[in-house]
């Protein structure tokens, strides 16, 4: 099967995990698109009753093309469950996320959310993380003293994120910088505490103890993943 039919099966899949009434976190990314796409048709097909919080500017703008009501987080006490995709996971179900550029606002969402569902193909699926270029987000200001910062840290070689000639910018007015650790990170929550402590880091992609399924689509079929508590 091709990569573009396992991300709309895997996205289609996770609509199973959203029901009448739920406050739902709304991901980023070209596999979650399906999910937004199928939410959007339940809505008007079948009168599903949900409200949605988007993770990026270009999350929102597809979920009210296709008819999903968005509300702030901020309006809500809680979100019942994040649906997002993934650069990569691992055997403990963390992930690096952040290809997309939207890490912030969607570790915030998972954040508030009492269950985060991934979706992925089987490209995604690793013993080890970081052979994905982990996603950094960092100030403007001073962001070379940041970089090298990082490089200290992780003792490998960063880029910042480009699009053509300029720098990428974030939806938070942010740059990227994605380290090349290849794929040896072997204590990821400690990975993410160093980096946190650099003054100019904003977030950093590692995802830990937040994803709880992975519904997982591969040429034999979905396959649902669910970490045991
Ligand atoms: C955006 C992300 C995406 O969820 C991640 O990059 C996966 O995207 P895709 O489904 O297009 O492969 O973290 O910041």
């Amino acid at each position: 099967m091709d990569v573009e039919s396992l991300k709309q099966e895997a996205g289609i899949a996770a609509c199973a995990y959203i029901k009448d009434g739920m406050n739902v976190g709304l991901g980023t990314g070209s596999t979650v698109k399906y999910t937004i796409l199928e939410l959007g048709r339940r809505i008007e097909k079948e009168g599903l009753q949900i409200v949605g919080v988007p993770t990026s500017l270009a999350t929102e703008k597809l979920a009210i093309s296709v008819g999903i009501p968005l509300v702030e987080l901020d309006s809500l006490d809680h979100l019942d469950v994040v649906v997002d995709g993934t650069d990569e996971f691992d055997p403990d179900f963390n992930l690096i996320k952040g290809g997309g550029a939207a890490l912030l606002r969607e570790k915030i969402v998972a954040q508030a959310s009492t269950q985060m569902v991934v979706v992925a193909d089987a490209r995604k699926q690793v013993e080890r993380l970081g052979a994905f270029p982990l996603p950094i987000e960092v100030t403007c200001f001073s962001w070379q003293t940041t970089q090298r910062s990082i490089e200290a840290v992780l003792g490998c070689s960063t880029a910042r994120r480009m699009n053509g000639e300029e720098p990428v910018l974030t939806d938070n007015g942010n740059f990227i910088v994605d380290a090349r650790t290849g794929p040896t990170i072997q204590n990821p929550a400690e990975t993410e505490r160093e980096l946190l402590a650099i003054a100019g880091v904003v977030q950093v992609g590692l995802f830990i103890g937040m994803c709880n399924v992975v519904i997982l689509a591969k040429d034999d079929g979905v396959e649902v993943l669910s970490k045991e508590e």
